[in-house]
């Protein structure tokens, strides 16, 4: 097992290869609740639900568990207000703790009912998707999606563990690992590009267990580096993370959250997007496009917006993308390239240039 530490005031582990069975342990050593509250993704009700239990119930905690039906369209106010309720139902108090098994999804909407429910909970991750490893269930983002964009309604509110069984990516789906796999890509786009050709050479249908923590190990320590140096994005390395995500977001809104097209996959063709259009805006050498294109057919993944929504509609992305929440005084904030690995927050896109970018794209 390897422990990184998100070092911020209220600071906590990540515990990656820690098998299910000791998270009881765990808990108990760091939070010592009387209740515990397990949300789980419903189709986790048989994997790791039973396992999680029996070593919550094996340290003496009265233990409830309740159900969360998974998916991006679920991820709503309305299901976040419900979930609180079947929560206020197990009869809580401030000594007990919720524990998020599942992915993105459930991982994103727990802890935002944590941040509100008693005007807050302690409440731990136990993440099962490659995504939710490297990604979602470190930092302290909560939320839900609106009609008018994704994840517009949130609070940033920490966990107090992050215990990751990487067994769970077992029974994960070949399409979920290639969601992960696009955070994790954008890890090397920002940070490495010595690490962005390395990734050129593994095969994503055929990863070996060292290969797996490898990646997770790395990505949860850029993560939390980020993190610790700006933990309430009010100095703007966090909006680093967002590399690809203005593209992403608006796809994903265009196409009503629809499953076809899933969170990673959207992040992989939005930091083709952005490297597209920093090469547009002569930011940085066209050959690298190339290369990023090459590695993102290798791994399986779509490379044109045509390819993901149907029926684009460029007024439509813009509006979406004029919507996101990284935005500030009307002035549409992006992540842009320099290089591979090289990349800057611009506070003030040009948008007749990306106008001029997406009609070049999608013609
Ligand atoms: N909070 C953050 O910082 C942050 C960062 C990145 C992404 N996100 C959010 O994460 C969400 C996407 O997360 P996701 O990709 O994990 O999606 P998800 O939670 O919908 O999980 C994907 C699918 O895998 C299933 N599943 C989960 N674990 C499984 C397992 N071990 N075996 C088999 N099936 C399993 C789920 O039921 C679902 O069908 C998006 O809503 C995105 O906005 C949040």
């Amino acid at each position: 097992m390897q422990i990184i530490n998100v070092n911020i005031e209220n600071s906590y582990n990540i515990y990656v290869g820690i098998s299910i069975d000791l998270i009881g342990n765990h808990i108990k050593k760091n939070l010592n609740p009387k209740k515990v509250i397990i949300v789980y993704d419903h189709k986790l009700q048989n994997l790791y639900l039973p396992q999680l239990n029996s070593s919550l119930l094996q340290e003496g905690f009265t233990v409830l568990s309740v159900p969360f039906v998974s998916s991006e369209q679920n991820k709503t106010l309305q299901n976040a207000f419900d979930l609180c309720n079947n929560i206020l139902n197990c009869k809580i108090d401030k000594s007990t703790a919720i524990v998020a098994l599942g992915g993105g999804v459930v991982g994103d909407v727990v802890g935002f009912c944590a941040s509100i429910l008693l005007r807050g909970l302690p409440y731990v991750h136990v993440p099962t998707t490659l995504l939710a490893q490297v990604d979602s269930s470190i930092g302290g983002k909560t939320g839900v999606n609106t009609i008018l964009g994704k994840n517009l309604i949130g609070t940033i509110y920490q966990p107090s563990a992050v215990f990751i069984d990487v067994t769970t990516l077992q029974s994960l789906s070949a399409k979920d690992i290639l969601s992960g796999y696009g955070e994790c890509l954008k890890y090397a786009l920002l940070f490495n590009k010595e690490y962005f050709y390395q990734l050129n050479s593994i095969n994503l249908t055929n990863l070996s267990h060292e290969q797996i923590v490898d990646i997770i190990v790395k990505s949860c320590s850029y993560k939390s580096e980020i993190v610790a140096l700006d933990v309430d994005e009010s100095k703007g390395y966090r909006y680093l993370l967002n590399l690809g995500h203005t593209f992403a977001h608006a796809l994903e809104s265009l196409n009503n959250y629809n499953e076809n097209l899933s969170h990673g996959e959207a992040v992989a063709l939005g930091c083709l997007l952005a490297l597209k259009f920093s090469s547009f805006l002569g930011l940085c050498n066209k050959d690298l496009i190339h290369d990023l294109e090459n590695h993102l057919q290798n791994k399986l993944f779509r490379c044109t917006i045509s390819s993901v929504v149907p029926k684009f509609n460029i007024n439509n992305m813009l509006n979406f993308m004029m919507q996101d929440k990284k935005n500030h005084k009307g002035l549409l904030r992006m992540i842009l390239f320099k290089d591979i690995g090289n990349c800057y927050v611009d506070n003030n896109v040009n948008i007749q240039s990306l106008h001029d970018f997406l009609i070049k794209e999608t013609i």
